[in-house]
């Protein structure tokens, strides 16, 4: 089943103004009600990381992590968890980022990954890059390679896509919103 853009969008939900006014909403809960959407997006991220280098996912918490694993049992490969701050036991780092209003920290274990690995970052959705820049500068800070961080949705706009590229991390997403 190859990927339709058109079929994706008429499945996902834009809620306007949520959480806050001037949000547009981009709700991806319809896809995992619809097993067709869930293949086919699944299918198109297996095709593009099945022969390749990738030794680990590390999928965001939390809509990340409804991607990451699905990932991870098709390519055969460990799965290492990026959550927020606080949520994870022994021994961990934390690194914060910049949201529109304060901040907010991912974290991870510190024996998640270590040199050598070849990391593949997994979320849904790229806004401002700030989450998923924090969990590459976690991931390379344990002393592996960040592979290409992997998102269902960028919202280009927002230049977060543009500033992870800027820092020398390939992206890859299936469909945009303008
Ligand atoms: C959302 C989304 C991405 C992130 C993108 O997560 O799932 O992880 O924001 O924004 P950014 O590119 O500006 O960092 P959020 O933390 O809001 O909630 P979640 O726990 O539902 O994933
Ligand atoms: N995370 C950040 N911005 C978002 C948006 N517009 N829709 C869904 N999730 C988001
Ligand atoms: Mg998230």
């Amino acid at each position: 089943m190859s990927f339709d853009e058109c079929y994706i969008k008429s499945v996902m939900r834009t809620i306007p103004d949520w959480p806050e006014p001037g949000v547009m909403f981009r709700d991806i809960t319809p896809l995992f009600k619809d097993p067709k959407a869930l293949r086919m997006i699944a299918d198109s991220f297996i095709q593009r990381y099945i022969d390749t280098e990738v030794t680990h996912i590390a999928s965001i918490d939390a809509r990340g992590f409804l991607f990451g694993s699905i990932m991870a049992y098709q390519l055969n490969i460990p799965l290492v968890l990026v959550r927020k701050k606080g949520k994870l036991p022994g021994k961990t780092i934390h690194r914060e980022y910049a949201l529109e209003y304060g901040t907010a920290a991912v974290e991870m274990q510190v024996d998640a990954v270590s040199e050598g690995d070849k990391v593949l970052i997994f979320d849904d959705l790229i806004a401002t890059g700030g989450t998923i820049l924090a969990a590459s500068t976690i991931i390379k800070e344990l002393g592996a390679e960040v592979y290409e961080a992997a998102a269902l949705i960028d919202l280009p706009d927002l230049h977060g896509s543009e500033l992870i590229q800027q820092a020398g991390i390939p992206v890859y997403t299936l469909l945009a919103y303008e």
